[in-house]
Parts: structure tokens; sequence; C-alpha cells
């Protein structure tokens, strides 16, 4: 099914690229749609912003920009960016459930430094300028684990070149996924893309949570359910 909206406001829009995955979920609360109709549209990302300046996104002017893609709930995102006020965080979900959440947690912690999107990662991606983000998130993205859905997954080859046209020379593109096959995929992938590099030296570099990780709902589900994740730092070249 393809996700029916980009940014909260016009669900007919249809999006850029194929979306799968759920749009929505349960109905909001009254106290969650409210804030899509009148939170939202004050922190909502607009695309055409991001050029040629990001950070004048921001009140006041970051001192690093990050983009989180696919931030579910936004646990992290929201823990992140009250964690470094000094950073502009970019958030792209197309769940409108997880972009609620992650409305209510800017109310509650009074964040000012968190911009979002509802809509495609991909889209954010394209209308960045180069060399803009100093790090981007891309944790537990959906696993498509059957072998004919492979190529819905997000990480692709034209994915990596996005991401390592966007990131300044010793960015960051972190990466968690506890699916296996999904690790030696973007591995492989990353293998053979221009200008970004795995970091790891040792095993316990990439068994072990980087030490900032605050954990999303899918990773507690997922430890939960006995599955190990991998956590995969790459650096801009
Ligand atoms: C398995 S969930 C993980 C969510 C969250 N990162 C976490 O760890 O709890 C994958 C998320 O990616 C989102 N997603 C799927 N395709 C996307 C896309 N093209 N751009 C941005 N987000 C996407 C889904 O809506 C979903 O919320």
């Amino acid at each position: 099914m393809g996700a029916d909206g980009q940014d909260g406001g016009d669900p007919e829009r249809a999006p850029r690229r194929q979306l799968y995955g759920r749009s929505k979920g349960k109905a909001l609360r009254a106290a969650q749609a409210a804030r899509i109709d009148t939170l939202l549209p004050q922190v909502s990302l607009d695309l055409a912003a991001l050029t040629p300046d990001p950070a004048a996104l921001f009140p006041i002017r970051p001192e690093r920009l990050v983009l989180e893609i696919g931030f579910g709930g936004g646990e992290h995102l929201a823990a992140r960016a009250e964690a470094e006020p000094d950073t502009g965080f970019l958030g792209v979900e197309p769940f409108l459930n997880g972009v609620a959440k992650l409305l209510a947690a800017i109310e509650t912690r009074g964040l000012t430094n968190v911009r979002l999107l509802r809509g495609d990662g991909r889209d954010v991606l394209a209308a960045l300028p180069d060399g803009a983000l100093d790090r981007v998130y891309l944790l537990y993205p959906d696993p498509w684990p059957k072998r004919r859905q492979r190529k819905r997954r997000i990480v692709d080859e034209a994915f990596l070149a996005a991401l390592a046209r966007v990131l300044k020379p010793g960015g960051e593109f972190r990466f968690a996924t506890d699916i296996d096959d999904y690790a030696g995929w973007t591995l492989a992938r990353i293998a053979r893309q221009d200008g970004l590099v795995w970091t790891a030296r040792t095993a316990e570099d990439w068994r072990r949570p980087w030490p900032d990780l605050h954990r999303t709902r899918y990773e507690e589900k997922a430890l939960r359910e006995g599955r190990v994740p991998g956590y995969f730092r790459f650096r801009r070249v």
C-alpha cells in the first residue's frame, strides 16, 4: 500500500516515489489531531526551503545538521534533539501516528531544534544541497525479508549515492538493523559506493550500540524477541 500524504496537510498529494508500509494506524486522539493541525505547520520541513541553506529553517542557527529517516514514534529523534540543543534535527516519516507522537514530544519537551516532514526520506535527500549534513540516522528500516520484496528496501544504490552527496566530508551515516540479511545487503552496497567507508575495526564496533543511541520502540521489541541488532557507522570520506 502506498502512503497517501507527504506532509500531513494534503492527503491528495501523490508521493513522488513508491512508499511501502503503513501510512496510517488507529484513529488519532483529539489532542494528537489538534497537534497535526496546529503544531505540524509550525515545525514542518519545507522541501523547497532546504536549498541553499537548510540551517536557516531554525530560529537559532544550529552548529550541526542531522537527519533521521523513518523515525517511527520519534523516541530516538526527540531524545537526541533534547540532548543536543545546538544541533538542528530534520526528521522524515510517512506514518501519521508516528508524526503525531513526535509532535507530542516536541510540545512537552519544548524542542525548538526539530523540523519534520510526513513523507519519504528519499525526497528529503534529493532536496538537500551537497555536503549539508553532519549525520544521518536510519534505524531499523522496514526489513522486507522475502526475496521478492527486497527491492522495496530503502537502502539501494541510489539511496547510498544520495547519502554520500548530502553528507559533509567526515560526516556519518549511522544504520541499525536486527535483520542479518539487511546488514549484509547494506555492507555489500556500501563497499561499492564511492565516498562512504565502514569505520568498524573489530566486531565489538558493530555489536555494541553507539554510546549516544536512544533505544526506539522497534529496538525494544527486537531485543525482547531475541533478535540481536547490529550498529553500523559509515564515514563520508
Ligand atoms: C521498522 S520501522 C522503525 C521505526 C523507527 N526507526 C524505530 O526504530 O522504532 C521503519 C519505519 O520506516 C518508515 N519508512 C518506510 N519507508 C520510508 C521512507 N521511504 N522514508 C522515510 N521513512 C520510511 C516506516 O513508516 C516505519 O516507521
